[in-house]
């Protein structure tokens, strides 16, 4: 009997003491929460900023300087111009600073040197939100909610109407796809989207960006993680999302910037070359060398019709 009551006493206090031990932990996971939420943002709008007006979506870089640590200079003096509905790619080795310049476009970071100009505002002078508004990312590797393919592509613009989101499907060729899964739009993609492959994930972000039709387009590797199949189909959505709009695509494969009207190819931080694909490849430098080893190494060899068109020029 001594221990049977022993027992009734001794299991709630075991609990209490579970419980207690919850409390604490969750207290201090929401201290470090509230410190997180009071952290101070390093790049904040100045006071009365106006929205930036986009008019054509000209892009300037002027002479722009940035670092990440204070010793260790990544961008050293880039100036570029992206004139209104271009294409300007950026080509070069990884680590080069690539995408630093599409995270300072978005403001991420703020110049250290320079100035950033779209349509002749410097973005430290509007506010981020009309910034961001402006700006559509197709990144490398699209990140997906665990949540239905309808709203991960309604995410874009989550006030948009079902027909919208349709045409925004059909237009990054996905609405094919998604028709013929049995749930169709209602497919739940899984955590970041594990249950579609690359491709189709791409997709889902194209069309996504389709939808929040911004005038300005930053393609970061956009098509890089995928099969070079893959890649020339999507190149096409790609393609056709950049009708009118200007577009800053960054490459890893070549045989994906040939139609651009100005490549950059940047080096440690610099701009070591700057022309059409022919003139660069006339050039003879870096470019070229770049052009020349993708054309070597099987698996990332540009496709033949992009061979025939240099064949051309080069008789030309
Ligand atoms: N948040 C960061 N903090 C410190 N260094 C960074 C950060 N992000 C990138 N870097 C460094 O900046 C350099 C350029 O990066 P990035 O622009 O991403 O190169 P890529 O041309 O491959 O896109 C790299 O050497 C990278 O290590
Ligand atoms: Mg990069």
């Amino acid at each position: 009997m001594v221990n049977a009551y022993m027992m009734q006493v001794m299991m709630p206090l075991n609990y209490l003491g579970y419980v207690y031990r919850e409390i604490r932990q969750s207290l201090v996971d929401m201290g470090e929460m509230f410190d997180l939420l009071g952290q101070p943002a390093e790049i904040t709008d100045k006071p009365d900023a106006p929205d930036l007006q986009v008019e054509g979506g000209r892009i300037q870089l002027d002479n722009v300087h940035f670092s990440y640590e204070p010793d260790r200079p990544i961008l050293q003096g880039i100036s570029l111009t992206l004139e209104a509905g271009q294409t300007l790619a950026i080509v070069g080795p990884s680590g080069s600073g690539k995408s630093t310049i599409g995270r300072l476009l978005f403001r991420f970071y703020d110049v250290e040197k320079g100035a950033l100009l779209i349509d002749g505002q410097d973005v430290r002078d509007v506010t981020q939100d009309s910034l961001h508004r402006s700006i559509g990312v197709v990144p490398q590797d699209t990140v997906l909610f665990n949540d239905t393919i309808y709203y991960n592509i309604a995410y874009g613009r989550p006030d948009a109407s079902q027909e919208e989101i349709i045409a925004a499907a059909k237009a990054a060729r996905i609405h094919d796809f998604v028709s013929a899964l049995p749930n169709g739009y209602d497919t739940t993609v899984g955590e970041r989207g594990l249950k579609l492959s690359g491709g189709e994930k791409q997709r889902v972000g194209i069309a996504r960006t389709l939808l929040k039709n911004p005038p300005i387009l930053l393609l970061d590797e956009a098509t890089s993680a995928l099969d070079s199949q893959t890649e020339r189909d999507i190149q096409e959505s790609l393609k056709a999302m950049g009708q009118g709009r200007s577009v800053m695509t960054i490459a890893h494969r070549l045989s994906t910037v040939v139609d651009a009207d100005q490549i950059l190819v940047l080096q440690q931080g610099k701009i070591a070359e700057r022309g059409t694909h022919s003139e660069l490849l006339q050039q003879a430098g870096l470019y070229a060398q770049m052009w020349q080893h993708q054309l070597d190494t099987p698996g990332v060899s540009p496709s033949s019709d992009h061979l025939s068109v240099n064949r051309n020029s080069d008789n030309v």
